[in-house]
């Protein structure tokens, strides 16, 4: 394998649901091999959906997907065995012995029980849960859990792990323990991919992010391209009150389009949150915003609410 081929190759991929219900309108996008690879929405934008026609869970409409070059429908088996999953829910048997789920799970990729054992004790140990082998996932704190289900996930040595949302509602101890041990697995070679609503754990974590909304990529770009970009637009903000004249925001452009709302530009340096802060010394209340291009409203709004 070349080290050219991408790690992931996604191709028009359609979803339509049996009810009805397009999910996903044709998308396309690719990771490198070792590639830190973020894919980023809000709830139901499709995220799921495509994680799970990757690992050949959900079946796509139409569309071609390849893993390090291995088509997921003409060279299934091979594609699979290149794919470590960590779903987003907790899905083990909770009365099986934490060492027991991590073995058993080799068997899935014909890994002959001997070196099955020494594979999940190697495993438990990097994922620092040996100690806890012989208990069972119900005796497991929920940072545990999370560790077992990415140790399952690494038993058969993947060249690509894809976490859905590892993140999500857990504390933010947990989750930078998380980060960490996320970004040893990177360094290791390992192409990583995620999924999370979290614009934060993006920014910490990946090199490389898509942005999904509706079924649709509406940006594929390296995170750095992303937060410059982020610094150029422009937002039009809704007050809850009328203003006499137009506030005075530092490092931000502001253009009144009327007594309520106003459109402000951040320059270079200056981040949002600087800039509400400034407005709330101010006394002046944002009842809602948008940015101006509409492309990331939904993201913003958010990213807002936290
Ligand atoms: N089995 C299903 N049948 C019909 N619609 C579904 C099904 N699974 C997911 N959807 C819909 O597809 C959209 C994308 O869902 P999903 O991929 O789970 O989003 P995300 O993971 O980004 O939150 C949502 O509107 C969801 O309601
Ligand atoms: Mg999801």
């Amino acid at each position: 394998m070349s080290k050219q081929t991408p790690a992931l190759k996604i191709e028009n991929l359609v979803k339509r649901y049996k009810d009805g219900f397009q999910a996903l309108n044709g998308i396309s996008f690719n990771v490198k091999q070792g590639d830190f690879y973020a894919l980023l929405g809000p709830n139901g934008a499709g995220k799921s959906t495509t994680i799970g026609i990757i690992c050949s869970l959900v079946n796509k409409t139409s569309g071609n997907v390849e893993i390090f070059g291995y088509n997921i429908d003409s060279d299934f088996a091979k594609a699979k065995r290149l794919i470590g999953l960590v779903p987003q829910e907790f899905n083990f048997n909770s009365f099986e012995p934490i060492f027991e789920i991590v073995k058993n799970q080799a068997g899935y990729y014909g890994i002959t029980p001997n070196i099955a054992k020494g594979k999940a004790e190697e495993t438990l140990n990097i994922l620092g849960l040996w100690e806890k082998r012989k208990n069972t996932p119900r005796e497991l704190s929920g940072g545990m859990k999370r560790r077992l289900m990415i140790a399952r996930a690494l038993i058969h040595d993947p060249q690509l792990l894809i976490l859905d949302e590892p993140t999500a509602g857990v504390d933010i101890e947990i989750r930078r323990s998380m980060w960490e041990l996320l970004q040893k697995l990177n360094d290791d070679g390992r192409t990583i991919i995620l999924t999370t609503h979290y614009l934060e754990e993006a920014e910490y974590l990946c090199r490389n992010i898509g942005i999904i909304n509706d079924g649709n990529i509406i940006i594929d770009t390296s995170l750095r391209d992303f937060l410059d970009q982020l610094k150029k637009e422009t937002f039009i903000l809704y007050l809850k009150d009328s203003i006499s004249s137009p506030p005075v925001i530092n490092d931000a452009d502001i253009v009144v389009y009327d007594e309520k709302t106003l459109e402000v530009t951040p320059k270079e340096q200056q981040t949002l949150e600087k800039i509400f802060l400034q407005f709330a010394q101010l006394d002046i209340e944002i009842l809602s915003m948008r940015n101006k291009s509409n492309r990331l409203e939904e993201l913003f709004m958010n990213l807002v609410k936290k």
